[in-house]
């Protein structure tokens, strides 16, 4: 209780103080689908964030469960647990980051747009809730089809005179994630020094690895190209067709939201060149306010300008239907 207190009362000046200080602000953060797949891990790895001074567990099942136990652990972090609609308000007032891995995964045979009709009405509604309740924070939208679910958070929060694109973030890490390590193991390198931008957007050929970009500077055969931008493009469905029917990514979901997340909280602070990430569309500098800068595609090879002209494609037909969907419920 008197931690709790502590971290409360002091919260605004004593960030101030720490920032002047150079030291942890420590931030509040709502995980919104926290006793899911991806939720449960992402609450114990953001649990141990030294960044995060409060955690918000919100889900419509099991979050008293989740948050005790999650509570046990002797990090910083003030864990509370938040059942519910009703109690929607109350997870979300006052945080500076919202993640959001709300809603149905994939099962085998399953596209992420086959989730639309579930998925689009539960993120619109998570998305009123951080109009209303914290609308200047960061969100990081996790729930498929992001490609999609990106655009209906945008325009509930433009309705709501709230829409702030460098605060809206889909999250696409994963996709840099899998293809550093995909491209490591063709390469025989350790996965940590190597950097793949992957733009585009979440979903089959919208996702596009450019390969040429890869870091260290390396080539390929066409014939590893296209193995690798095929196993990228499909590494979310190698998992589900692996777990048969139990689900998608969960696990290696959640590290990627962590690293994303961990990203935003320290551009938050306003740490300098450390947030350059590839996401959603681009490669992008993460601040203070959000999204600071959003870096060129840089030049592309014939290979990697076909396959976007087909994300482009793609992703249009994507946000126009997440668009319309919230046009059809106004
Ligand atoms: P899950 O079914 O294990 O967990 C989802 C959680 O959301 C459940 O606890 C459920 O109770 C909760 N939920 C449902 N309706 C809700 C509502 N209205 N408000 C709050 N919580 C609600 O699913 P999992 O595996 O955690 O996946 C979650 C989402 O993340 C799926 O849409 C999945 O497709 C997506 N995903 C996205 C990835 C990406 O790279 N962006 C990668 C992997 C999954």
């Amino acid at each position: 209780k008197r931690r709790e207190e502590f971290v409360e009362g002091s919260s605004s000046l004593w960030r101030e103080d720490c920032r002047a200080k150079g030291g942890s602000p420590g931030f509040k953060v709502a995980i919104l689908g926290a006793a899911g797949g991806i939720g449960q891990p992402l609450a114990l790895l953001m649990k141990m964030n030294p960044l995060v001074s409060v955690l918000h567990l919100y889900d419509v099942v099991s979050t008293p469960g989740v948050t005790a136990d999650i509570s046990h652990m002797d990090t910083g972090a003030v864990v509370r647990g938040f059942l519910g609609q009703n109690q929607l308000e109350d997870a979300l007032t006052g945080m500076d980051l919202v993640i959001i891995p709300a809603g149905v995964p994939r099962k085998p045979g399953m596209t992420r747009d086959d989730l639309f009709n579930i998925n689009a009405g539960i993120v619109k509604t998570l998305s009123e809730g951080i109009a209303k309740c914290c609308p200047k924070a960061i969100v990081n939208l996790i729930s498929n089809p992001v490609n999609s679910t990106v655009p209906i958070a945008a325009e509930v929060f433009k309705k709501a005179g709230t829409y702030d694109p460098k605060r809206l973030l889909g999250v696409t890490m994963l996709d840099v994630v899998r293809a550093n390590t995909f491209v490591a193991e063709v390469l025989g390198l350790d996965p940590r020094e190597v950097n793949v931008p992957v733009v585009g957007g979440h979903a089959g050929v919208t996702i596009l690895p450019l390969l040429s970009q890869v870091k260290p500077a390396c080539s390929f055969t066409q014939e590893e190209t296209e193995y690798l931008t095929s196993r990228i493009q499909n590494g979310g469905t190698e998992v589900v067709e692996a777990k048969a029917g139990a689900g998608s990514a969960t696990l290696s979901m959640a590290y990627a939201a962590v690293k994303f997340a961990d990203a935003c909280l320290r551009g938050l602070r306003g740490d300098a060149g450390v947030t350059e990430l590839p996401f959603f569309a681009s490669r992008v500098r993460l601040g203070r306010s959000g999204v600071e800068e959003i870096y060129p595609l840089g030049p592309l090879n014939e290979y990697e300008r076909v396959g976007l002209e087909k994300a482009k494609k793609e992703l249009a037909g994507s946000i126009d239907k997440g668009v319309s969907f919230n046009e059809m419920k106004t």
